[in-house]
């Protein structure tokens, strides 16, 4: 059960990251219809994505590191981060901001990506073992 939660994890980051560049080519070509269409499904998968490890997975190891470890509070901040840049993205978006969004989008995407690399090389490896049952969690990430 362990691998199957580092696998499905690590899968749905990559289903992300092909939303989230639909989104990002849709906005360079200057369709913001469809870029705003493609970031609204990025950000509503993404929100069960981080729901999902706000709810089964910080808490499991908080329970066994404590609240004040270093890991989840860099991971939870994180997430706080990249929901206040999406929601800037989408703003830009609907006002026809292109050059902006595309920027945003950049820099974004930098941030996402250190933040899936921490998480697949050492967040999900040591909290995969100290969940009873990872089905709640892994059913969580589907739509
Ligand atoms: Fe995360
Ligand atoms: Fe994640």
């Amino acid at each position: 059960m362990d691998s199957q939660l580092i696998e499905s994890f690590t899968h749905h980051h990559r289903a992300l990251d092909d939303t989230f560049a639909e989104a990002r080519s849709a906005a360079e070509d200057g369709d913001f219809a469809r870029a705003s269409q493609a970031l609204q499904a990025f950000r509503e998968a993404l929100e069960r994505h981080m729901g999902a490890e706000e709810t089964w997975l910080f808490p499991a190891y908080e329970a066994q590191h404590g609240p004040d470890n270093a890991m989840t509070a860099i991971l939870r901040k994180g997430h706080r981060d990249l929901r206040g840049f999406f929601e800037e993205i989408a703003e830009a978006l609907a006002q026809a901001e292109g050059e902006e969004a595309v920027a945003l989008m950049g820099t974004v995407g930098q941030i996402l990506q250190h933040h899936d690399e921490k998480e697949e090389q050492e967040f999900y490896p040591a909290v995969a073992p100290l969940l009873k049952d990872a089905g709640p969690a892994i059913k969580a990430l589907e739509a």
